[in-house]
């Protein structure tokens, strides 16, 4: 194993350093503050490996994002969504029969604790769907109480499982919830996404049939969303589990640091933009808006702390957005006309260029699940959903590390120093 050195005041300290598989090595500092008395400082993490994982690959200057190895356009184009999950659960592809058995487990776990509905009564009806998945899915674990004992092997294995069976049944409750519609029960005949597609749009007085082109492009949206190794909403899971809480509760945990614009929230955020530009020749003046330091306003959509070059999904995501509107008849979207021009600017642009700040996963995903049907308010939900497994697979390989302990980050101290306490009437 090669080291550096760091050296500063008398002290000089050798730093191991360490190699992956691919990707930049790593400056092992476990034993900086021990050994110097000095921590590191890296707000927002922009230089830290916070783990070991051998689950997501992402080099984000070659625009590259492997699950277990394995290009994420080939399971886009070749998978499906539960063999993903089995794949960033497991570390390799399922044979035909650990497929079989795989989808049979999820299957025959869609069903929620009927005591469960009551739950969404308790919410107003216009109530933000994000709200109500963190607190169903937290809910989770007062009652599934014999798959929260995390030391328990197959525990583990059962919650990872119903996480993954009974989050399409709860987005589902919550949109049907917000329309004043019944809500729809899984129906076992139907593959994960047609399932969930019909529970989100079915209603008891009609038939309904799923588009299978509809329900091939959500599981392809869905296998581009099921994991993004170290992000914001996979770290808060970790550090959540980090400390022993129940898994039901740390995917509660991901699901609220999703909800910001500036991580999941941002497909949301992004449609709404659109609608806001409306139409092609408004966008210099959002263009200009954007490159504005003294205004907050970002184009969402746009730029990815990992991501230097076109994101990998970005690309999938635009071609699935063609598929999707072509099969529904779509024609002319003042949307996607306004998206495909702004990207075309926006690429060319210098400030863009340079900053290298490209179309992220988020930017076509709004306007390929609104020609779904699906509201902007639900579109941090499915990516919620689809999420879920990265998060379970990457809090079970933390769990099974043995040489994991409670996440504990230090800080730089920049309050008062030490001073004594006056009473009330002598302050000025
Ligand atoms: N529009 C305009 N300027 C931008 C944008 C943008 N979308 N993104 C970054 N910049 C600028 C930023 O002002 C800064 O400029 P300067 O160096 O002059 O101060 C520079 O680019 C670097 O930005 P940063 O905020 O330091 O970069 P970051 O790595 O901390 O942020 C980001 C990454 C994704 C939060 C940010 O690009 C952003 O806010 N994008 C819009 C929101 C969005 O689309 N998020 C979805 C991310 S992908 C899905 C997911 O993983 O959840």
């Amino acid at each position: 194993m090669s080291s550096s050195s760091l050296a500063f005041d008398d002290k000089k300290l050798d730093l191991p350093i360490k190699d992956g598989t691919i990707g930049p090595k790593v400056v092992d500092i476990s034993k900086l503050y021990g050994a110097t008395g000095v921590f590191t400082y890296d707000p927002g993490f922009t230089s830290t490996a916070s783990c070991e994982s051998k689950i997501t690959y992402i080099d984000g200057d070659e625009g590259v994002l492997l699950y277990r190895g394995y290009p994420i356009e080939q399971l886009a184009e070749h998978g499906d969504f539960l063999e993903t999950c089995y794949l960033l659960l497991h570390g390799d592809l399922p044979t035909a029969k650990q497929k079989d058995a795989f989808v049979y487990d999820v299957t025959h776990h869609t069903m929620v604790h009927d005591q469960m509905n009551r739950f969404f009564q308790g919410f107003r009806r216009d109530a933000h769907p994000m709200a109500i998945m963190v607190a169903c899915v937290g809910a989770l674990s007062a009652f599934y109480h014999d798959s929260t004992d995390i030391s328990d092997e197959t525990q583990r294995m059962v919650a990872q499982i119903r996480m993954i069976a009974k989050m399409p049944t709860l987005a589902a409750c919550a949109y049907k919830y917000s329309i004043g519609q019944p809500f729809v029960y899984p129906k076992n005949e139907l593959d994960y996404t047609s399932n969930f597609l019909r529970m989100c749009f079915a209603v008891p007085c009609e038939e309904y049939k799923v588009n299978p082109i509809l329900s091939r492009a959500l599981d392809r949206i869905f296998i581009l969303h099921a994991d993004h190794e170290q992000n914001a909403s996979t770290s808060t899971v970790r550090l959540a589990g980090s400390s022993g809480a129940n898994p039901f509760a740390c995917i509660a945990a991901g699901i609220a640091c999703l909800w910001g614009p500036a991580h999941g929230g941002a497909n949301e955020a992004a449609l709404k933009m659109l609608a806001e530009i409306g139409r092609p020749e408004n966008i210099p003046k959002y263009i200009a808006k954007a490159k504005d330091k003294n205004d907050p306003f970002r184009l969402m959509g746009f730029g990815h702390r990992v991501y230097k070059n076109y994101d990998p999904r970005a690309r999938i995501m635009q071609k699935t957005a063609h598929q999707v509107l072509t099969e529904l008849g779509i024609k002319d979207d003042p949307l996607l006309d306004v998206a495909i021009e702004l990207e075309q600017i926006a690429l060319k642009d210098e400030y863009f260029v340079e900053k290298k700040l490209y179309p992220n996963v988020d930017f076509y995903s709004g306007i390929t699940l609104k020609a779904m049907g699906f509201p902007t308010s639900m579109f941090t939900v499915l990516f919620a959903l689809a999420r879920t497994v990265g998060w379970i697979a990457q809090w079970k390989e933390m769990i099974e590390d043995p040489s994991q302990k409670i996440g504990r980050p230090r800080q730089l101290y920049i309050g008062a120093p030490r001073r004594d306490y006056t009473p009330v009437g002598q302050r000025s």
